[in-house]
Formats: structure tokens, C-alpha cells, sequence
């Protein structure tokens, strides 16, 4: 099939590529010429693991290939993906539809003949509906231009995977739009995914409003879980018990599972933070507020985790950070990641440096994004040099490679050996808490 994936950020340029991968034509656009000229040389513009050797091969054949263009897009699509970004805005928790608005303002005038326009982007409820009637208002081909909703489950780090292997595909179909109508756009949709379908893919067929609200109820279920364990570490923290051995225990019910049940300094990210804000804000305009108004807690919980690893430092330091030199092991929100968008170990560097604290950062990845972005604070080529002459370690993003540091070495640099470790309870991850007290450290984590 003829496919166009509009916007190429994480989302876009990873669906992109797997479209590819599945064996349809694929045109890939963005308002950026930068961004297009990166996609159509080869380059990935961000760090996702598989992916660029994925965009080389399908640039490389012609199958896959980046526009500036609309006009393009529109003559060349049978079924447009709008894969653009929903930031939260910048003065309330509500969604910035402007990018989404924007894809539909841009493409439908260019719409001569039948297309099928799928949102992929995660929405507040009741967006699609909207989205649907604009198009049929500003396309020349009236309602032959259609509109599908199927959100987009992947998470960063394993998104390719994610994209060839989802645990579900949702497919939300205009319930008032003509019956036939309806079914072309759910048949367009079967054969765009048909490998997936054939792989055995559960397939939910569903309207509009509950396909926008499987995505952001799912994540709001994530950040939930997330927050719960952190509440529970609270506890732990106040009572002597063990978070980890708990989460573990907890994970033995099936019933309550141990993914997304690990402690620490929480969760960030351009999604889950930003999901549970704009959920609970439209569940207000939808006049059932009190509905969601647990999500305000999990947002709570989960910001005071950043707090308590100022604390823990503060208290290492003796009682005060100002003029101590701290090492932050972590920039980007999660590892396999240089997407720097409310990462916690970015917020608690900037938390430590505001107090006075003379802070450098090393992360493998997201370093260049955190400098941009936070010029202010210090950064060093590897995690050792970070920890010279440190009175704190703080582990807040649970790359690969700090398990394998030798605790001696760091120790050997450091001013002295205390750590703390933000990202504790990661099976495989994070850091042995033995092996360091083994070497001398000082080892908190969180929880
Ligand atoms: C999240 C969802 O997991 C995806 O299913 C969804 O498609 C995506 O948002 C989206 O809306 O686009 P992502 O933001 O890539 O994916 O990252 P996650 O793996 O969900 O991690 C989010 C944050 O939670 C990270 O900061 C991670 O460190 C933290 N986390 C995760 C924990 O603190 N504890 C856990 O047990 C798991």
C-alpha cells in the first residue's frame, strides 16, 4: 500500500520505518527541513536502538522516503498516519492539540479523491470526532476523505519492537459515518497491518471516543502502578522495610503482576507525566472531575520522589548542598533513550544546582539534549570523571553500563563514597548494592 506517516519525532519516524518494514510504500513528512533532510540521508535525528540500521535499508531500496511536502502526501497516500506530538500546554495540564489541528488544516485541502486519515497521537477524548468534521469540511473530496483513530502503544527504547510486536492494535472507526463507509475504513486498516494481523495480534474494533481513551487509560493505569509502588516506598522508607522485597512479593499475585512495579525516583518522560494531567483536566470540561482526581495524587507521589533524592543528598552533604559537588549519573528519562523530556535526573540536577550544589552529569546518550537544554550545569565524557571529586552519587537513570563500573575506581575519585541510588530494584539494571557497601560506599537507594 501507498502510506504516509506525517510527523517524524519518536513516534512518526518510528512508524514510518515499520511501515516499510512490513512491505508498504511509505512516504515520511515533516514541516522540518532539517528533520527530512536527516531521515532521507539515513540518519535517525534521536537515539532508538534498531532503528537506524531499519531507515538505512528501506531509504537505501526507495521504499521509504521524506517530504516537506502536503501536496505530495496527499497525491501519493491511501492512508495518512498523523503521528505529530500533543505536549501539554505551557500555561494549564491540558493537551496542545495545535500540531494535530495543524495536520488535518494542512492536508485535507489537498485531498482530491478517497483517503483514509488515521490519528495516531495520543488525544483527550472526543478530539477524533472532531478531527472527522473539519476534514469533511475542508477536503474537496467531502466525505470520501475519512478519519480512523488507532493509537500507538510503543515505548521508547523499544519502539521497533513495540511497532512489529504490539500487544494490541486498537482500531477506532467513525460510528457515524455510512455503514460502508465504516467497513472500508476498517478493511483499509486490516490490510495495512495485515502481517501483524496474521502474527495474531489481538485486533479491538471500536469507536472513536473508546479508542482515545484505551491509549490514555492505559497510561494512566501505568503512572498509577508506578506511583502506588513509590507511595509503598514512602512507607518502606518510614517503617525499615524493603521496597524491592516487597514489589517482589506483591508481583507473586498474578492477579497484580510485577511489571511496572518498581521503586524509585519515578517516572517521567514526554508521555506518561503529561497523559495523566491532560486526562484528569478533560475529565473536568467533561463535568466528571472527581472521577480522576486520584491522578493528581499520582502526579504528587511521583514528583516527591524527585524531593526525596534532594533530601538524601542534602543529607549527605551534611545538611547543605551549596558549593558541594554532586555527580548525576542519568540526563535522559529512561535508559535506551536520549529523550530528555521531564526526565527526573534532569529535575533533580537542576533542584540541586538551584540549591547551590555545583552539579555534573554523564549519560551515554542524552548528554548534547541535556546541554542544550540545561547549560547551567556541568557534564563530564564518562560517569568516572563525573564522580572526581564528589561528595554524592546520585544514580537516577539506570543505564547499562553504571552496573558495570567497578565501585573501586569510582571510589578512587570521588570525594567520598556515598551513593545514592534512585533507581534501585531493576532486575538485570541498576546497581548491586552489595558490591558497593562491599567497596566502602555509603549506599542509599529509594525505598
Ligand atoms: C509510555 C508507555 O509505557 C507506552 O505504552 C506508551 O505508548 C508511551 O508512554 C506513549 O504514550 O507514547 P515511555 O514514555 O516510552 O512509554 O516509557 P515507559 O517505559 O512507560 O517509562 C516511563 C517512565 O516510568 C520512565 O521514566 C521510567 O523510568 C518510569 N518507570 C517505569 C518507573 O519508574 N518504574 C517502573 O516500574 C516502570
Amino acid at each position: 500500500m501507498r502510506i504516509t506517516v506525517i510527523g517524524t519525532g519518536y513516534l512518526g519516524a518510528t512508524h514510518a520505518v515499520c511501515m516499510a518494514e512490513l512491505g508498504h510504500q511509505v512516504l515520511g513528512v515533516d514541516v522540518e527541513p532539517d528533520k527530512v533532510a536527516a531521515l532521507q540521508a539515513g540518519r535517525v535525528p534521536f537515539y532508538e536502538p534498531g532503528l537506524a540500521e531499519l531507515l538505512a535499508k528501506h531509504v537505501a531500496s526507495g521504499q521509504l522516503r521524506f517530504t516537506t511536502s502536503y501536496q505530495e502526501a496527499a497525491r501519493f497516500g491511501q492512508v495518512h498516519f498523523s503521528c505529530v506530538g500533543t505536549p501539554q500546554q505551557a500555561d494549564s495540564h491540558k493537551v496542545d492539540l495545535r500540531h494535530v489541528d495543524a495536520v488535518i488544516e494542512s492536508l485535507a485541502p489537498w485531498l482530491e479523491g478517497p483517503a483514509l486519515v488515521v490519528g495516531k497521537s495520543t488525544v483527550p477524548v472526543g478530539t477524533a470526532a472532531r478531527l472527522a468534521a473539519r476534514l469533511a469540511e475542508l477536503a474537496p473530496a467531502g466525505s470520501a476523505a475519512r478519519l480512523a483513530w488507532n493509537p500507538e502503544f510503543l515505548r521508547e527504547g523499544f519502539a521497533v519492537e513495540d511497532s512489529l510486536r504490539p500487544d494490541r492494535l486498537v482500531l477506532g472507526i467513525d460510528r457515524d459515518a455510512p455503514r460502508a463507509d465504516q467497513e472500508l475504513a476498517e478493511q483499509l486498516l486490516r490490510e495495512v497491518y495485515a502481517p501483524l494481523l496474521d502474527a495474531r495480534t489481538p485486533l479491538v474494533v471500536t469507536d472513536f471516543a473508546t479508542a482515545e481513551l484505551v491509549k490514555t487509560a492505559a497510561n494512566a493505569f501505568l503512572a498509577t502502578k508506578i506511583s502506588f509502588i513509590n507511595a509503598m516506598a514512602e512507607i518502606c522508607e518510614a517503617s525499615g522495610a524493603d521496597v524491592t522485597q516487597l514489589a517482589a512479593s506483591l508481583a507473586h499475585d498474578g492477579r497484580i503482576g510485577g511489571r511496572f512495579l518498581r521503586a524509585g525516583v519515578g517516572f517521567g518522560g514526554g508521555c506518561l507525566p503529561k497523559d495523566i494531567r491532560g486526562f484528569a483536566a478533560r475529565a473536568e470540561e467533561l463535568g466528571v472531575g472527581e472521577a480522576l482526581s486520584f491522578l493528581r495524587d499520582v502526579d504528587a507521589i511521583n514528583l516527591r520522589r524527585r524531593e526525596r533524592v534532594v533530601d538524601l543528598a542534602r543529607e549527605l552533604c551534611g545538611g547543605d548542598v551549596a558549593g558541594r559537588r554532586v555527580a548525576v549519573w542519568g540526563a535522559a528519562f529512561k535508559p535506551d533513550s536520549d529523550d530528555i523530556r521531564d526526565s527526573p535526573a534532569l529535575d533533580v540536577a537542576m533542584r540541586l544546582h538551584r540549591l547551590g550544589a555545583e552539579v555534573t552529569v554523564f549519560d551515554p546518550k542524552a548528554a548534547d539534549n541535556a546541554r542544550k537544554l540545561r547549560p547551567e550545569l556541568g557534564y563530564a565524557l564518562d560517569p568516572v570523571d563525573a564522580a572526581r571529586d564528589a561528595e554524592v552519587v546520585l544514580h537516577l537513570t539506570e543505564w547499562q553500563e553504571f552496573r558495570a563500573l567497578d565501585p573501586r575506581q569510582v571510589g578512587a575519585v570521588a570525594a567520598r563514597p556515598q551513593i545514592v541510588d534512585g533507581r534501585p530494584d531493576r532486575p538485570g539494571a541498576g546497581l548491586d548494592a552489595d558490591t558497593w557497601r562491599a567497596a566502602g560506599w555509603t549506599y542509599r537507594a529509594l525505598g
